[in-house]
């Protein structure tokens, strides 16, 4: 058992991980701008104030860094540099001050590049995309979180062992109607346009992965052994992707030829296979997903 700091607590996913945590004995604590529904202890303010942040890690064994401006909707860029650049820095240098011996930072599958077009969205050079492709990220969200793995990777070389989850969209309940009303007529869709707290996300590929899977993976982050100094980055999503078009004919359709397929049989196996190689997280973080929302698509036009 130990003591957690979770911040985002309240948030779409921060409930997932939390909830999650306490299902596994964990002492939660919650930090975000707003007080959540769980009870737990929180700390209600601004993940930018050391004197906030400092009182909530106290004490605490680890944090799982999940507060932010979740996209390019939500915030324009001085916000979400702000917010996501400021509030990582002020949760590190709090944490190392504190003692914590492992961070767990909520990445994103944008420090590849390959999630919105606002901004110069350039195609993946291979697939399955590995820790080994450049960084590509041009939008403010998405250099937000290359700029917040590398100010995690500074405070892991001195001391801490950290951990950076990037995952894909996310697909909460909230976001049923929204993925279902882009599959209905995804050159149309503007959302979010049925009520949904953001847009279908997942970029030109529709990634997706289920909270309960993303929160699993931020437990096995925890518990993952590792030596101080030590920092290690996953690609997470579910098994398959939301589209409507096998990954391959996707990237042909969208890209030509000029995306290098490195290992077919992954896509021989599994044609809705995601961009990212998942075997890593497999290996290494023994995390592969259990859930997917393909049935959410069933029957619709594109999808029979
Ligand atoms: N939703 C997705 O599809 C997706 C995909 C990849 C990565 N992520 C990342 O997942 C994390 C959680 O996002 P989410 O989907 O739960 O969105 P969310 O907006 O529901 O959660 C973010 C939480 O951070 C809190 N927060 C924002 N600014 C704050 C501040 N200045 N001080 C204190 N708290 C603040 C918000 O109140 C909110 O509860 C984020 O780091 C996001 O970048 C999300």
């Amino acid at each position: 058992m130990s003591t957690i700091l979770v911040t985002g607590a309240a948030g779409l996913l921060g409930r997932f991980v939390v909830r999650d945590l306490l299902k596994h004995g964990h002492v939660v604590r919650g930090l975000d701008r707003r007080r959540g529904d769980d009870a737990i202890e929180w700390f209600v303010g601004d993940v930018t104030s050391p004197e906030l942040v400092a009182k909530a890690i106290a004490g605490a064994d680890a944090v799982m860094h999940i507060a932010a401006i979740p996209n390019i909707w939500s915030g324009d860029g001085q916000t979400i540099m702000r917010v996501n650049l400021l509030g990582t820095y002020t949760v590190l240098e709090a944490a190392e001050a504190a003692g914590v011996r492992r961070m767990v930072f909520c990445s994103s599958d944008s420090v590849a590049g390959y999630t919105v077009r606002e901004g110069r969205m350039l195609p993946p050079r291979y697939a399955p995309l590995d820790l080994g492709h450049p960084l590509q990220a041009t939008d403010p969200y998405a250099v937000s979180k290359v700029a917040g793995e590398d100010l995690v990777r500074a405070f892991a070389l001195r001391g801490m062992s950290a951990v950076a989850l990037r995952t894909v969209f996310v697909a909460y309940p909230e976001m049923a109607g929204e993925i279902v009303a882009r599959a209905r007529d995804p050159g149309n869709y503007r959302g979010p346009m049925v009520g949904g707290p953001s847009s279908a996300g997942g970029g030109p590929l529709h990634h997706h992965i289920d909270p309960r899977d993303l929160a699993r993976a931020f437990r096995l982050a925890l518990d993952m052994k590792m030596e101080p100094g030590a920092f290690e980055r996953f690609y997470l999503s579910a098994q398959v992707t939301l589209s409507p078009e096998p990954t391959l004919e996707r990237l042909r359709r969208l890209h030509g030829d000029s995306v290098e397929i490195r290992n077919p049989a992954v896509y021989a196996k599994q044609p809705f296979a995601p961009l990212y190689d998942l075997t890593h997280a497999a290996d290494r973080l023994g995390f592969v997903a259990e859930y997917d929302q393909r049935h959410l698509l069933a029957g619709l036009p594109a999808f029979s």
